[in-house]
């Protein structure tokens, strides 16, 4: 039972091995914390394993730097690389998932995709195990509604929580937690101290939109980029403006850009859409830079431009 499972675990909280959905920059951050603060076992899936070599790869990067600056030594390191594996592409349905206490979802901003992962994860993971996303915008009440069993027919909503992380995860000392309307306290509580072992700070959001991180941020960096667009002044004085004259760490179209403008006007739509209100209204040069493929940092061209990365040929 999951009460069974509990007692027998090592841990107060029972969670000693996690599951990651998803291996982009959220997913590779939120493994890395879980092995290296909360030292569990991190199990990590994505449908391409080209993505999770890279993330690994990023890992040993992140833990060379530790011991680099003499924060852990190589032992140390090793070990936190070693609760870290790759599921295998059909690891949820071969039983890999078995021994999961938690799962964090956290791939694209897509509601059809992330309804399927979590109607798999309630077929798939032990009873006891808590399904949490690390969406940014959408509804997790509407994600706990497809958290149904497909072999029982039975819901799991109550064991879904929302666990809303900030990039660059190893870095950003908040989780944000949303409850659904369908949660249970206690899984509320356990998927709190969970987030408190991994070393952050938590604040609790209800499930409207954008809770209240992206409900204040979005628009604030919608502003900027109507700021640009009417001529109000150039990128760097709008980004300079917010650094020096408020202490931010980056201006608004820096940060966008480290977001993706794809993200971000994602955000906006959902914020526009469920409330209904022209305040939220995403910015036309938001859109039309997604439209251009002018993603912000990861395609190489923003509102600034990256030399990692060439930016993409023009379509
Ligand atoms: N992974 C791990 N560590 C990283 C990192 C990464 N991707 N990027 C930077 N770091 C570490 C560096 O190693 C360094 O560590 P040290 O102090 O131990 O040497 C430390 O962070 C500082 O880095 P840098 O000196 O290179 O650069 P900065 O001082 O400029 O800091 C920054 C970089 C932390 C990204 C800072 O500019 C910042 O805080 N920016 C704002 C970030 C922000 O607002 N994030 C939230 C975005 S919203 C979101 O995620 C929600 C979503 O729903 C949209």
């Amino acid at each position: 039972s999951p009460a069974c499972k509990r007692s027998l675990s090592t841990d107060a909280d029972g969670i000693d091995k996690v599951a990651v959905i998803g291996a982009g920059q959220m997913g590779i951050g939120i493994s890395y914390v879980a092995a290296k603060t909360a030292g569990v076992d991190v199990l990590i899936s994505d449908r391409s394993a080209q993505q999770i070599t890279k993330g690994l790869q990023f890992v040993d990067t992140l833990l060379g730097k530790e011991v680099k600056k003499g924060k852990m030594n190589n032992e140390e390191a090793n070990r936190v690389r070693s609760r870290i594996k790759a599921a295998s592409e059909n690891g949820l349905q071969d039983g890999e998932f078995a021994e999961v206490d938690l799962v964090v979802e956290a791939v694209s901003e897509n509601l059809a995709v992330k309804q399927t992962i979590f109607s798999q994860l309630a077929t798939h993971l032990p009873p006891h195990a808590i399904l949490a996303s690390n969406t940014s915008s959408i509804s997790l009440s509407t994600l706990a509604a497809s958290a149904i069993d497909q072999k029982t027919g039975q819901s799991r909503a109550r064991q879904v929580v929302g666990f809303h992380f900030f990039n660059p995860v190893p870095v950003m000392k908040l989780v944000e937690l949303i409850p659904a309307l369908q949660t249970d306290p206690s899984v509320l509580d356990t998927a709190r101290g969970f987030a408190e072992r991994m070393g952050k700070t938590v604040t609790q959001s209800a499930d409207t939109p954008g809770f209240i991180s992206n409900r204040l941020l979005m628009p604030f960096i919608n502003e900027a980029i109507i700021a640009l667009e009417t001529g109000v002044a150039t990128k760097e004085d709008i980004d300079t403006t917010l650094k020096l004259g408020m202490n931010h760490p980056m201006g608004p179209l820096t940060l966008a850009d480290f977001i993706g403008l794809d993200t971000c006007l994602s955000i906006m739509e959902v914020l526009m859409r469920e409330t209904g209100d022209s305040k939220y209204r995403p910015s036309v040069l938001l859109g039309r830079m997604v439209s251009a493929g002018y993603l912000g940092k990861k395609s190489g061209q923003g509102f600034y431009t990256y030399t990692a990365r060439p930016p993409p040929p023009p379509q």
